[in-house]
């Protein structure tokens, strides 16, 4: 593989959207940086971290052009801020992808600008607190606000974080598999804690894109 003039030959945008305190700004931190804050504050305002990737239909990782491994462990990200991904797909071997994941406040009063946010995104992350029912009524919210400024083919997935607190659930894995199904949405349960599904939800969207 080589690089030419650019340090990627494709970029996704992907957003995080869903209601404050739900997990979006911890779940961006274990993807791209491998860590977890049990303290972390509020978002204010709007924040980006990329993660970049090399596709190869052998499913192993390089960096600069180095293979690196062949198999990837969740949780365990090898490299600060520059972790290697596995792209199924055909047509993309040796293409360098970068993961642009945006995060912005789940509270109103800090929210940026809608239409900003959304523009040019083409995957979607919609996180609920599986402890918070609040938070999965409000999921419908949060799919009108994307229909309503988001493109038509966004690709959206549907995660149910904290999963680690099962003694606390508020809403079933079933219920989330259900609303997932009506809505024509790609779900699964995450934890940013341990680590559960995080690689795997983005993994996911950046497959249907491609
Ligand atoms: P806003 O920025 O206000 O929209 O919130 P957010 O969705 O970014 O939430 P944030 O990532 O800041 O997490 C809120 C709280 O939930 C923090 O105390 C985190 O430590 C905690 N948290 C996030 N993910 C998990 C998880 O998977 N499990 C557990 N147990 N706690 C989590
Ligand atoms: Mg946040």
């Amino acid at each position: 593989a080589h690089r030419v003039d650019h340090e990627y030959d494709y970029l996704f945008k992907i957003v995080l959207i869903g209601d404050s305190g739900v997990g979006k700004s911890n779940i961006l931190s274990r993807f791209t940086r491998n860590e977890f804050c049990l303290e972390s504050k509020s978002t204010i305002g709007v924040e980006f971290a990329t993660r970049t990737l090399q596709a190869s239909s052998f499913c192993c990782f390089t960096l600069n052009d180095v293979v690196v491994g062949f198999e990837l462990h969740e949780g365990h990200a090898p490299f600060d801020a520059v972790v290697l991904f596995v792209l199924y797909g055909s047509g993309v071997e040796g293409k360098t992808v970068k993961a642009q994941i945006w995060d912005t406040a789940g509270q109103e009063r800090y929210r940026a600008i809608t239409s900003a946010y959304y523009r040019g995104a083409v995957g979607a992350l919609l996180v609920y607190d599986i402890t918070k029912r609040q938070t999965f009524d409000n999921v419908q919210r949060w799919l009108r606000e994307l229909r309503d400024h988001a493109d038509s083919n966004i690709v959206i997935m549907m995660a149910g974080n904290k999963s680690d607190l099962n003694h606390l659930r508020a809403v079933s894995d079933q219920d989330g598999q259900a609303l997932a199904e009506r809505e024509g949405l790609s779900f699964l349960e995450t934890s940013a804690l341990e680590a559960t599904n995080v690689e795997k939800a983005f993994q996911t969207i950046l497959t249907e894109i491609y």
